[in-house]
């Protein structure tokens, strides 16, 4: 049985003073929630963030957004996952549509990613999704699997153990719009076929798809409700304490 995640992907949103008072009414409305909890602040927040969920016991994890596709050296403003390891951060978002569109990140860049997030004991989200005019000309399952073959599925049998899938559909992103259940719920179970056939049937049974794209607390429970659905990947709506708490107790 798969326990379902909930993450909160704050993007580049939130001025310190407003991100730690959203940690600390996330903390103080902490219950023993059904499903497993992670919220991944701007890079520079991780570590306070961390600290702040130490001291309050909090079952709550905190994540990064992107990490660098090298290790360490004269890279000017990357964040190497070593890094993010070493301040707390337990996941980390990889290829992210928001990062392939704007950095044009993809293929190897993102395998290299996952291993080195891998390699830091941190735990890899890697997001996938196709874009509007790719689900009108119904390339969709075509683009996803191709996204899945040129990065995740360089990983050997024991790194995918470690990796979460978050199916994100570029067209539902941040728009309202979002990918009907049985929509969203097509696409999680050709994902978890494509790792049956890559990896075994055990692996595909235990690692976690979430959806993303304009999650709401007035869809999350159906979405959530969906065979092949653990959890969701959260952008505009995971900003408000209202909303992420709904979105949470609808998991
Ligand atoms: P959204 O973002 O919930 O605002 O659509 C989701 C994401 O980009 O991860």
């Amino acid at each position: 049985m798969r326990r379902k995640l909930v993450a909160g992907n704050w993007k580049m949103n939130l001025h310190w003073n407003e991100a730690m008072s959203l940690v600390s009414d996330l903390v103080k409305n902490e219950k023993d929630w059904n499903c497993d909890v992670l919220i991944c602040p701007p890079s520079p927040y991780v570590r306070h963030t961390f600290e702040f969920l130490k001291n309050a016991k909090s079952a709550i994890s905190v994540g990064a957004q992107d990490c660098a596709s090298s290790t360490d050296g004269a890279f000017t403003g990357e964040i190497s996952a070593g890094m993010l390891s070493s301040i707390g951060s337990s996941f980390v978002l990889v290829g992210h549509s928001e990062r392939r569109e704007y950095q044009g990140e993809r293929g190897e860049t993102l395998t290299k990613k996952l291993q080195h997030s891998i390699g830091a004991g941190i735990q890899p989200i890697f997001c996938c999704g196709e874009k509007l005019d790719e689900r009108q000309s119904n390339n969709h399952f075509d683009v996803v699997q191709t996204q899945l073959e040129e990065a995740l599925f360089a990983m050997s049998n024991e790194e995918i153990s470690k990796c979460t899938i978050a199916y994100e559909p570029v067209w539902a992103i941040g728009t309202g719009e979002t990918a009907s259940p049985e929509q969203a719920q097509e696409m999680h179970s050709f994902i978890r076929d494509q790792v049956a056939t890559k990896y075994g049937d055990d692996v595909a049974s235990r690692i976690r798809i979430l959806y993303g794209g304009s999650v709401n607390a007035g869809n999350a429970k159906e979405l959530f409700g969906q065979q092949d659905i653990d959890g969701g990947l959260v952008g505009g709506a995971s900003l408000k304490i209202d909303s992420f708490l709904q979105i949470i107790q609808s998991a």
